[in-house]
């Protein structure tokens, strides 16, 4: 559609409104109430046009455009309306500290000649400071609505609304208390909308030199965030959505938009550090780097690394790539191990891949949920809204939780299993889904193998023996497989986390609950799909560039044709044999296997759960580096100490490694790191960015899985593996696998 603004000729797409038509051409209308990124309010007036052959002066948000059109927003009647609206805006508010030129009403006052409002407020509201990070000024406010329609229907939290009539009417929560005492999760999204500042950050404002987009440093979720980079080099406290990210759409939760405040922490190390004598001293980076090359070098062997799963998928590489390369040994691995390896195992034998089949989007599409293990609006909050859109739409939410959580409040079914019962309740249930014929015996039959041996496995499975184990009554298992297997419309997603991995029969667990969803063939279409949540923003990733000790990058395996591939590539044969895992590593501290550890953006003496142990194994090091962003308390036990670098970061490195005094047989060494001068020294110093930023982004699962949009179906053979022939599940434990 072709329209005529200011005498200045716009195309715009079908669906667009005159406000779009306006923006486009850059146009300085005001436009209070309306938020870029969400549907118009109409409720400021403050973006009234004059339009050719229309009577009155529409608001431009809520005008579709027409082709043809002729609009004007500097028409003397459009301008004149438009200033009184804003001047009796303006009029609402009261100056005072911190109310520094109410934001886009300022402007838009100013771009109108209104240098004073004509009228004073009525009323008088206290400042409600009581969140940490943002203050809730109603003197400065003008009633627009956007900060009640973002936690209404943005993050569907309902903290704030608009509360009284009249003169009094105010933004609130419920019962006048303060911000603090009500649900509210400091997710940030009203503050980021607000016009005038009504909803500000604590931090005083600043200049802004230049925004940069990145993803958030926490979760796996993989929000976009943008951080603001000050004119002092610094980066606002606050940052901004990004919505053109894919897993976030525009919202965050308080990690993303407050959480980056210990890039400028005043404790971060950045100066190298070397211990004599039990004592740190800092050190330049040439003789950090010559007592970590000089250290792991004469550990060659016996080495092993940690690697972050935080950090970029280069910065994988990298790490795995010293391990084998340079310290001749697969020693490497990362968190995983400790949270979803008995996913990743269960995933690699079941699936043919460790990765989540689906996108988040699936969450919003889906007709049933079910959420096992996993507290998502604590830990992944941005999925719990998505999960909170879902059951908006109508869907079941079932939460499988030992543990009563938030989600519970939103669950159609709470399912209160005693701990340790997960194998004995979904088996049960998938015995119902075969029992009453709600399996998907077309998907069992053309994309599953080894489906009557499995179905044997379930005879003991009955739901009063389920009942009995694990204290769920039977209706309600019954009632879970009934919604999963038919779900009241679209298909079902089967999401879990932590709650169930982290036993010693994780990897019975996640076979119980795959071998659910393959037997009812919710998976491979829009709106189904099995998904784990994982911990850390990069963990896919970081398995997937070859930081495990089981495999190569890409997952490839030990043979010698996969090696000569590497040989070929990397100039150097990587050893033959799997390496440690992360628990394997420490007992091989103990006993002499390890000598030399390179640990990055981790702490095993938080993580791990038997801390005397970890202690114990560390200190019998001959060499520990730790590359971080702190003074932890892994790095308090190194030797040598690199400061890491954080996010924002360029998504992708050069890193390079060099250790001095390799041996030469069968290897490439790159020169000595006596050598290096002080710019080559820079150049060797590994950055591996304890906390950036670079995620896996996977919408589905393997490719072979995900066609196109629409319903689809895996084509990968899929075994159902029998999950336990016991109550409790079998005792594979959680190391034995990635
Ligand atoms: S607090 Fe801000 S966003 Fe909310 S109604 Fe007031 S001016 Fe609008
Ligand atoms: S910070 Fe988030 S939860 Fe709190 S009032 Fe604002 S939008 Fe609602
Ligand atoms: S922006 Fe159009 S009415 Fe507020």
């Amino acid at each position: 559609m072709k329209l005529t603004i200011d005498g200045r000729g716009v195309e715009v797409p079908p669906g667009a409104t005159v406000l779009d038509a306006v923006n486009r051409l850059e146009i300085g209308l005001p436009q209070l109430c309306k938020d870029p990124d969400r549907a118009p309010l109409g409720a400021c007036r403050t973006c009234l046009v004059h339009v050719e052959g229309q009577r009155g002066l529409p608001a431009s948000c809520h005008l579709p455009a027409r082709d043809g059109m002729v609009v004007q927003t500097t028409h003397p009647d459009a301008v004149r309306t438009r200033r009184v609206v804003l001047d009796l805006t303006r009029s609402m508010l009261s100056p005072g500290d911190g109310r520094d030129g109410f934001g886009e009403l300022g402007e838009a006052a100013s771009r109108h000649v209104l240098a004073a409002p004509s009228h004073a407020a009525k009323h008088r509201f206290p400042v409600d400071a009581s969140k940490s990070f943002f203050v809730l000024d109603r003197e400065a406010c003008i009633l627009c609505g956007r900060c009640t329609t973002a936690c209404d229907d943005v993050q569907l939290i309902g903290a704030i609304s608009m509360n009284g009539r009249g003169h009094e009417m105010r933004v609130g929560v419920a019962g006048d208390g303060l911000m603090s005492s009500s649900v509210c999760t400091s997710c940030g999204q009203c503050v980021a909308t607000c016009p005038t500042g009504a909803l500000r950050p604590k931090e005083a404002p600043a200049p802004i030199a230049r925004t940069v987009e990145t993803t958030c440093p926490y979760c796996g979720v993989g929000c976009g965030i943008a951080l603001k980079v000050r004119d002092d080099g610094r980066l606002a406290v606050m940052a901004d959505d990004a919505p053109r990210n894919g897993s976030s759409l525009g919202t965050l939760c308080v990690k993303g938009r407050f959480g980056t405040g210990f890039i400028h922490a005043s404790d971060r190390i950045t100066t190298p550090m070397i211990k004599r004598d039990g004592a740190w001293r800092e050190a330049s980076w040439d003789e950090a780097l010559d007592a970590a090359a000089n250290g792991l070098a004469r550990n060659r062997g016996h080495f092993g690394a940690f690697a972050s799963a935080k950090a970029t998928n280069e910065d994988g590489y990298m790490i795995q790539k010293l391990a084998r390369v340079v310290m001749d040994t697969n020693n490497v691995d990362h968190c995983t191990r400790l949270c979803h390896s008995p996913t990743v195992e269960a995933m690699l034998t079941s699936m043919g891949s460790g990765a989540t089949s689906n996108s988040y989007q699936d969450y919003e599409d889906a007709g049933c949920l079910m959420v096992v293990g996993a507290d998502a609006s604590a830990n992944h909050p941005v999925i719990a809204i998505r999960l909170r859109k879902a059951v908006k739409r109508g869907a079941h939410l079932i939460v499988v939780n030992p543990k009563r959580i938030e989600l519970c409040d939103q669950a159609d079914l709470w399912i209160q299993e005693r701990p340790g019962t997960d194998v004995a309740l979904f088996n049960a249930m998938a015995r119902v889904m075969l029992d009453e014929g709600v399996a998907d015996l077309d998907f069992i039959r053309s994309r599953t193998e080894g489906f009557d041996a499995w179905a044997a496995t379930l005879e003991p499975y009955t739901l009063d023996y389920a009942e009995h184990v694990t204290g769920v009554p039977r209706d309600t298992i019954a009632q879970a497989a009934r919604w999963y297997a038919k779900p009241p419309f679209s298909g079902s997603c089967l999401i879990w986390g932590m709650g169930v991995t982290q036993h010693t029969n994780g990897t019975a667990n996640a076979h119980a609950l795959l071998n659910f969803a393959l037997a009812s063939g919710q998976m491979g279409f829009e709106g189904s799909g099995i998904s784990p949540l994982r911990g850390q923003n990069n963990v896919q990733g970081c398995g997937d560039a070859g930081a495990i000790p089981t495999n190569l990058p890409g997952y490839a395996d030990y043979s010698a044709t996969s090696l000569s591939r590497f040989e070929r590539a990397w100039g150097v044969r990587p050893p033959a044999r799997p390496g440690l895992v992360v628990t394997e590593m420490t007992e091989g501290c103990l006993d002499g296997t390890i000598r030399a550890m390179y640990v990055v953006g981790e702490n095993p003496m938080l993580a791990e759960p038997d801390l005397h142990h970890v202690d114990k194994a560390l200190r019998q090091l001959d060499c520990l580096v730790v590359q971080d962003l702190f003074m932890h308390e892994t790095a308090e036990l190194a030797h040598v100490f690199l400061p890491a670098s954080t996010s924002p970061v360029p998504r992708r490195s050069s890193t390079r490694w060099r250790v001095s005094g390799r041996p030469s047989a069968g290897s490439r060494t790159r020169g000595s790191s006596r050598a290096a001068s002080s710019g080559r020294a820079r150049r060797r110093i590994t950055r591996a960015r304890g906390i950036s930023t670079a995620r896996t982004s996977r919408r589905g699962g393997p490719a072979s899985c995900r066609s196109a949009r629409g319903r689809r179906r895996p084509s990968c053979l899929t075994p159902l593996i029998p999950s336990s022939s016991t109550p409790g599940g079998s005792s594979t434990t959680g190391t034995a696998g990635r």
